[in-house]
């Protein structure tokens, strides 16, 4: 079994005067969002404009911060500080299937460490990287709120729960 090493995404980033630029489809996109919040409180739109910049550039980049604080008026630092605070926003360019491993109280007792060493030594990665074909990145997480049903994981958007090594297999091999 691959050892795993307690190594996550990093939180530091070059920053550049680089500024995005998107389609105009994009772009109405981006204004729509604007149109939920009062003009005084546009702020308020930047955790659903922080996943419409990963969507498009693959990760939250410099130049795609960039592009956000500059559109809702804001200090780079302000966007960067939201980035980095949740795990559901990537720094770095990821893998197809973003595989993140709860490693929280309960899904620690149920068995996280397992699953995780068993996910790793099957990838031949630790988490915190992504394999060499792109295909697939492990991160473990903070609690994912489903604590019941644990230990589990996300890949995308979907939640795997209660489960063991045989049911991450399965998992695995479905996964194109
Ligand atoms: S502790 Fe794992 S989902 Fe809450």
């Amino acid at each position: 079994m691959a050892s795993v090493a307690p190594t996550y995404y990093t939180n530091q980033v070059q920053v550049t005067d680089e500024v995005a630029t998107f389609s105009p489809a994009v772009l109405e996109e981006i204004d729509s969002h604007l149109t939920k919040y009062p003009p005084e409180r546009k702020r308020s739109a930047l955790i659903p404009l922080l996943f419409v910049i990963q969507r498009e550039r693959g990760y939250l980049d410099n130049a795609g911060v960039n592009f956000l604080a500059k559109f809702l008026g804001l200090e780079v630092t302000d966007v960067w500080e939201t980035a980095t605070f949740y795990s559901m926003f990537n720094l770095h360019k990821i893998g197809k299937h973003h595989i993140q491993i709860c490693k929280t109280l309960s899904c620690r007792v149920m068995g996280e460490p397992e699953i995780t060493g068993h996910i790793c030594s099957r990838l031949g990665i630790h988490a915190g990287e992504t394999t060499a074909d792109g295909k697939f990145s492990v991160s473990l997480v903070e609690c994912l709120g489903s604590c019941g049903t644990a230990p589990m994981m996300q890949i995308g958007f979907d939640y795997y729960e209660d489960l063991t090594t045989a049911k991450v297999d399965v998992i695995l091999d479905s996964l194109k």
